[in-house]
């Protein structure tokens, strides 16, 4: 019940505030009116900025701060991310979104299903590493998608994941956010990471059957583990250096998704084109260029560690038309190198 009163009062909220009648709400739900005024109570105990005004009803006074099923999908719709606003699973805490959402493909849920929680308790990084996701310290979340592509055009997803969280982020805030190729989101100068993107794909038969796209933004988390805190950072750390405002974990959600869905049919589209275009820098997609103005990793002298622990220095110079970095080595030679491949180090700091 408490869901559908969140439900109703969101719905007046976008509609210029409005309130909802007491008497509509115990008629749409079927109970009484003692019923709905005790629910209220509970979820303004439980933080929720709800006024009650006599004659009038009750109203959100403002978007409440804890997220839930209703809070998203109805604020994405009201964004003009709809397809994205149609599945949505919120649960508190879950081991990490991208196995619920390799479940949910699974289980037949449809593409554009979103999947996130307050907490993961087994969050997990590119590389086998941990990703600390506590409990309200960020938005930990994962996209289920079903493209029409072939597996070797999936590598440059995680790149176009990592631009749409950039250009949210930086549309959001005045911070320098740019991406460490191929899927860092890291705050220049210092250039700490800020967010992450873990893809995974789901093959059938080798035919993608579903793509997993895993996105953590640190957001409010202040302290990291010891080994991170010389590299990790969070919109709370990086509003203290820059006395701005810190966005609300809604508010960087909702800028997330609706950058993602705009740009989606952009990337879909260029992504066929590559395949029959060559990679000249005049041929690249839209969104490759603007990647590559905001590719922390280019212009920067790197280290390239290959899975089997091979070191190559080089410098980065370019990206191609399907993202993969071209480097030039010691000896004036270039190289491409593929992510998922190798793992890039700057050799300043972290970028
Ligand atoms: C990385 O930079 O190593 C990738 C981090 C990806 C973290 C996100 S949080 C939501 C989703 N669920 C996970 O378990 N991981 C991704």
């Amino acid at each position: 019940m408490k869901q559908m009163i969140i439900r109703s009062l969101l719905d007046a909220y976008y509609h210029e505030g409005r309130y909802v009648s007491g008497a509509l709400l115990s008629e749409q739900l079927g109970v009484t009116r003692a019923a709905i005024s005790k629910a209220i109570q509970q979820l303004v105990v439980n933080g929720y900025p709800i006024e009650s005004q006599k004659h009038h009803g009750y109203r959100l006074t403002k978007l409440p701060s804890q997220l839930s099923e209703p809070l998203i999908s109805r604020s994405l719709q009201a964004e003009g991310a709809l397809r994205f606003a149609q599945s949505v699973h919120w649960q508190p805490s879950v081991d990490s979104t991208n196995l619920v959402a390799r479940r949910g493909a699974d289980a037949g849920e449809p593409p554009f299903s979103l999947y996130l929680a307050d907490e993961q308790t087994s969050g997990r990084g590119r590389r086998g590493r941990i990703w600390h996701s506590a409990a309200g310290g960020g938005v930990w979340f994962s996209l289920l998608l079903k493209p029409d592509v072939q597996p070797d055009q999936l590598a440059s997803i995680t790149l176009f994941a990592g631009l749409s969280m950039a250009a949210a982020l930086r549309s959001l805030t005045a911070l320098d956010v740019q991406l460490k190729w191929p899927n860092d989101l890291v705050v220049l100068p210092a250039g700490r990471k800020l967010g992450g993107i873990l893809t995974e794909t789901v093959l059938e038969e080798n035919r993608v059957s579903a793509v997993v796209i895993g996105i953590g933004i640190n957001i409010t988390t202040e302290e990291f583990p010891d080994e991170l805190n010389a590299i990790a950072t969070s919109l709370a750390i990086e509003s203290v250096r820059t006395g701005s405002k810190v966005p609300t974990r809604l508010d960087v959600l909702l800028a997330c998704l609706s950058e993602f869905e705009q740009r989606w049919t952009d990337w879909l589209a260029g992504t066929v084109a590559e395949k029959s275009s060559s990679s000249q820098s005049q041929d690249l997609p839209a969104w490759i260029q603007d990647y590559r103005a905001i590719c922390a990793t280019l212009g920067r002298d790197v280290q390239i560690i290959s899975a089997s622990g091979q070191t190559l220095f080089a410098k980065a110079i370019d990206l191609s038309a399907g993202g993969d970095l071209i480097v030039r080595l010691a000896d004036g030679t270039q190289q491409t190198i593929s992510a998922g491949e190798v793992s890039v180090r700057g050799l300043l700091g972290y970028v």
